[in-house]
């Protein structure tokens, strides 16, 4: 598969790009990340290059829940950096025909959520024990009816059997090194 590459003006910096593939392909470019498991496990990951060569944010989409991660250096953050990500990452999954996006969240990371939010994710979930919001986009039509699905789905399943599959679900979705 080949990698997009797309160069951007950000900050003022000149060497600014997006690359754009399969996370195994960005593998080696998200290494030192925190969440580089669950960013290398993408089928459809979009990383941020400054400098040439050095990553300094990543959004990552894997499995067929379409579980979105979002990653960006803190010397970065604040500048609007996630949301040109996060941006671009939704704009490609909407060309490459996903239906929709899904997520997890910390109810403590109120950034995240400010951010997730504004971008038009919703809340579907709120997962009590691990502190999780699970958050869902849809992309089109087909997408609109799975998530007023899911969210009936969810409002009368009981908590701990969400959390158990959501746990499951995890393990099963990201490729530890
Ligand atoms: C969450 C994260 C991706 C945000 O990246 P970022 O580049 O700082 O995001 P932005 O600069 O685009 O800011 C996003 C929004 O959050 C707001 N924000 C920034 N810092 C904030 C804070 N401390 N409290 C509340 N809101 C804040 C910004 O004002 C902006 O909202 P606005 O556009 O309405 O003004 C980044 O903090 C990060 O990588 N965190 C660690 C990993 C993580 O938590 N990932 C998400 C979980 S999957």
């Amino acid at each position: 598969m080949m990698v997009d590459s797309l160069a951007y003006q950000l900050f003022g910096e000149p060497y600014v790009k997006f690359l754009c593939g399969h996370g195994e392909q960005l593998r080696g470019k998200v290494q030192g990340f925190p969440l580089a498991s669950e960013l290398a496990s993408s089928g459809l990951l979009v990383v941020f290059i400054v400098n040439d060569n050095d990553a300094v944010a990543a959004c990552g989409i894997r499995s067929i829940f379409n579980v979105l991660v979002l990653y960006v250096e803190e010397g970065y953050r604040g500048r609007g950096l996630g949301s040109e990500v996060l941006a671009k990452t939704i704009d490609v999954a909407q060309k490459r025909g996903l239906n929709f996006v899904t997520l997890s969240v910390s109810s403590d990371n109120i950034t995240a959520f400010h951010l997730y939010s504004k971008c038009g994710f919703k809340e579907v979930a709120y997962l009590r024990k691990p502190n999780l919001i699970l958050m869902m986009i849809p992309l089109n039509l087909k997408g609109r009816f799975v998530c007023e699905f899911l969210k009936d789905v969810c409002s009368f399943l009981p908590d701990l059997f969400l959390t158990r599959v959501h746990g499951w679900f995890y393990k099963r979705t990201v490729q530890e090194d």
